[in-house]
């Protein structure tokens, strides 16, 4: 088999790549999916989420990962002092709540997407291939019933 196909095929299988560099030790990237669930000190009222990462890399990395510098391993939504939070606070920014961050992050582009997907059908011109692919909104969705 073709050198290049085989390096090709088995970045497909592989569940993570790594590379290192000067700046960093190294960096491991979870391919295909990663399960997001609430913090072990929380009980969970709902089923882990089913993330697939890789689906999303035509969004820039910065999007979600925006406190990311090149050269910085850590790139965990729960790090501490991010959003590790596993109360809401009784009142200001609620962010640092880790089910606040997810939602809004989540939610709210699969939401904006779909917005503009709408308006693109609402103007009455042929546009149905230019709508974009977007993500699940429904709670079931993205929390299987158990
Ligand atoms: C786009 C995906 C997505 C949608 C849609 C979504 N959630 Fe979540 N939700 C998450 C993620 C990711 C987390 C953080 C990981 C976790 O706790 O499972 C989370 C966390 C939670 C948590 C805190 C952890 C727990 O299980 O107690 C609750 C409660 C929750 N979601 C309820 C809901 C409800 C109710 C809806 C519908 C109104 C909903 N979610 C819609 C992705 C989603
Ligand atoms: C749509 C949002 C989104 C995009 C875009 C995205 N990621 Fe992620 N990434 C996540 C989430 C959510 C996690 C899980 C974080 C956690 O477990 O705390 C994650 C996990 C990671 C991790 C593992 C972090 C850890 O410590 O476990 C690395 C490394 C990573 N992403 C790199 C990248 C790179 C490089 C890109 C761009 C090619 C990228 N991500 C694009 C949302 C995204
Ligand atoms: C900045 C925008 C953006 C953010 C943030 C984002 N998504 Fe998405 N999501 C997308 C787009 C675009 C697609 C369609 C990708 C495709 O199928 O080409 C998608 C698709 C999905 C799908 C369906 C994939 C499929 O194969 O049909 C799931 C599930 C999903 N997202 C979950 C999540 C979860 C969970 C988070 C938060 C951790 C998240 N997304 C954050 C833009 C986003």
């Amino acid at each position: 088999m073709n050198r290049v196909l085989v390096i090709l095929l088995s970045l497909v299988l592989a569940s993570v790549v790594c590379f290192s560099s000067s700046f960093a030790d190294e960096m491991c990237i979870p391919l295909g999916n990663i399960e997001l669930s609430a913090p072990q000190e929380v009980e969970a009222k709902r089923a882990a989420v089913d993330f697939p990462h890789s689906a999303h890399f035509s969004i820039n990395c910065q999007d979600c990962h925006h406190t990311w510098e090149y050269g910085d391993d850590d790139m965990s939504c729960m790090t501490s002092g991010c959003h590790d939070e596993l109360k809401p606070p009784k009142e200001g920014d609620k962010i640092a709540y880790f089910k606040e961050a997810y939602h809004k992050a989540c939610i709210g582009c699969h939401k904006t997407m779909q917005a503009k997907n709408k308006t693109l059908e609402m103007s009455k011109r042929p546009v149905a291939q230019q709508l974009a692919k977007t993500g699940p909104t429904s709670c079931v969705a993205c929390h299987p019933k158990e």
